[in-house]
């Protein structure tokens, strides 16, 4: 009876000292992935797998693949577009952005995977907010703005203000 009470104690305490070490360890990969947004998981959606090279040869078809360009992607979303079409036209630069910190995370690390010399880091931006709270974008520097997928689950002042938008930050 004795030896069973000390077993029962025994596990209990075990089993106390993991829970705290799992959530020590909860909590220092919470801090790590906020220091190091890079580190967050890399994503996938079965949407943008499908629709990348469909959309990529459609880019081919309307860029310029010879002189240095820079495009911004509106709603970046997991990071697989950005990756993919930076990997193929190697000579635009592209500023990823995202809405959702999740998906800013997953973007970071695709980065952090593929190491391209020409995607910049992920920037928050709020499409139905004015250009100027764009993380920076300054009025008549891109080339290209890309945003797939968002119209159709945003409300309809992003679409409204994203469009004011474009004409500020396009190069004439
Ligand atoms: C259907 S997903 C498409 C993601 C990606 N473009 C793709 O095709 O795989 C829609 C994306 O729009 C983003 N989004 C929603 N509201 C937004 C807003 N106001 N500004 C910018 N992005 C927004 C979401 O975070 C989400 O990543």
């Amino acid at each position: 009876m004795k030896c069973k009470t000390h077993t029962f104690v025994g596990v209990f305490e075990w089993g106390t000292a993991l829970l705290g070490q799992l959530k020590w360890l909860h909590k220092v990969s919470r801090i790590t992935r906020r220091l190091y947004p890079g580190l967050g998981t890399m994503l996938s959606a079965a949407a943008a797998e499908r629709n990348k090279d469909p959309i990529l040869s459609v880019l081919r078809d309307i860029v310029n693949t010879e002189r240095p360009l820079q495009a911004l992607e509106i709603s970046s979303g997991t990071g697989q577009h950005v990756i993919h079409f930076a990997q193929a036209l190697r000579n635009i630069t592209w500023q990823p952005s995202e809405y959702d910190r999740q998906s800013l995370a997953s973007i970071e690390a695709y980065r952090a995977h593929y190491q391209l010399h020409n995607v910049k880091p992920a920037i928050h931006l709020d499409a139905s907010q004015p250009h100027q709270y764009w993380g920076g974008i300054q009025p008549e520097s891109l080339d290209l703005v890309l945003n797939i997928n968002m119209i159709h689950i945003s409300p309809l002042s992003c679409t409204e203000v994203r469009l004011l938008n474009y004409f500020s930050i396009m190069c004439p």
